[in-house]
């Protein structure tokens, strides 16, 4: 059977990850598929760099422009790991116009581009898959877009982010300063390029963004949701709260309300003993309210090299299998209008 070619664009946290689980199972997975799964081609902004990674890409085409890897005709499939909008936006375009489909962990591309991505891809008849882009290695969007799809879903809500859930729970439990649980997650390769979207929330927004776009079958406008992070959160406000029971946990909430939707990013009073509460650490939670399914929680690691690189590739095998669904579950075509309800009116 032919293998499936694959162009990862991007070489650090989550693309090294992705390239160390093909070695430790592209075996396993090629019985899975039915077809090998081979990296043909790799785009770094530093192709030299040495990454750890010895004679895993040996065998590589090295770019340092992301287009013209998307372009390389022996790529079958553009794995887009690079994060960010400039580079990525044109790398993704490219290969969705020349018919490749596209796997992105990419959240901030999509929370902003993701309607204009989908459309290209429909006439493209070609997938974006990006189940790596919401709660690192919880299959979240697998769950909405496949496994609920029988359910109408009331609400989606949870902890999104892992730099800030990292963050909030040192302040809790081992009195580490904000600066400094913020530097640790750094240094394991939990925060953003920019790690103000992680603590200002914007990362959250951006992954419930598209949590509520599939929920909810609705393009919703990014620009809508109201966003909140931790910068304000004290240890004295953690240590209060947790002496009236409750843990503060930056949470997101997507709802139907009113006719519209109730999406929003803000630090929450999350009773002691309810699903998100012991979510702690680099760990996301998800609760996702279906009227058939009734209530599911999910949770799992939201960052991270290893839980990361676990959904790319579980995209990657969906594309070696020829499974092919639209971005949100439906056809752009049949998407739903749904206002934000602005936060005032609330
Ligand atoms: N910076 C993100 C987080 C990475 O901390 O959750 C995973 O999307």
């Amino acid at each position: 059977m032919k293998p499936l070619r694959l162009g990862i664009a991007g070489l650090g946290t989550v693309g090294g990850g992705l390239v160390r689980l093909l070695a430790a199972h592209g075996d396993r997975l090629a019985l899975r598929t039915g077809r090998p799964i081979e990296i043909t081609a790799v785009s770094a902004r530093d192709p030299g760099k040495d990454r750890g990674l010895g004679d895993l890409l040996a065998g590589a085409t090295f770019y340092a422009d992301a287009v013209a890897l998307a372009r390389d005709p022996s790529v079958d499939v553009l794995v887009e790991l690079i994060g960010g909008e400039t580079v990525a936006k044109p790398a993704v375009e490219a290969a969705l116009d020349l018919g490749k489909p596209v796997v992105t962990a990419n959240k901030a591309l999509l929370a902003h581009h993701g309607l204009d991505l989908a459309r290209r891809a429909e006439a493209a008849g070609v997938s974006i898959n990006f189940e790596a882009a919401v709660a690192g290695g919880i299959p979240v969007v697998k769950a909405l877009r496949e496994g609920l799809a029988g359910n109408r879903i009331e609400g989606v809500f949870g902890i999104l982010n892992g730099t800030s859930n990292y963050i909030l729970t040192g302040m809790a439990e081992t009195g580490a300063s904000f600066a400094d649980a913020l530097g640790e997650a750094q240094r394991l390769g939990y925060a953003e390029a920019d790690p103000g979207f992680d603590v200002d929330g914007v990362d959250a927004a951006h992954k419930l963004t598209l949590l509520a776009s599939l929920a909810f079958g609705a393009a919703v406008d990014f620009g809508a949701v109201h966003v909140e992070g931790i910068r304000g959160v004290s240890a004295l406000d953690i240590a209060f709260a947790r002496e009236l029971g409750f843990r503060i946990k930056l949470v997101g909430i997507a709802k139907a309300a009113d006719g519209g939707l109730d999406v929003r990013v803000h630090p929450v009073m999350v009773p002691a003993g309810t699903a998100l509460s012991h979510v702690d650490g680099v760990f996301n939670g998800v609760v996702v309210q279906g009227d058939f399914v009734d209530q599911m929680v999910f949770e799992g690691r939201g960052a991270g090299a290893g839980p990361t690189a676990s959904a790319v590739m579980a995209d990657i095998v969906d594309v070696a299998l020829g499974l092919r669904l639209p971005l949100y579950g439906v056809p752009v075509a049949s998407l739903g209008k749904a206002e934000v309800i602005p936060v005032t009116a609330r």
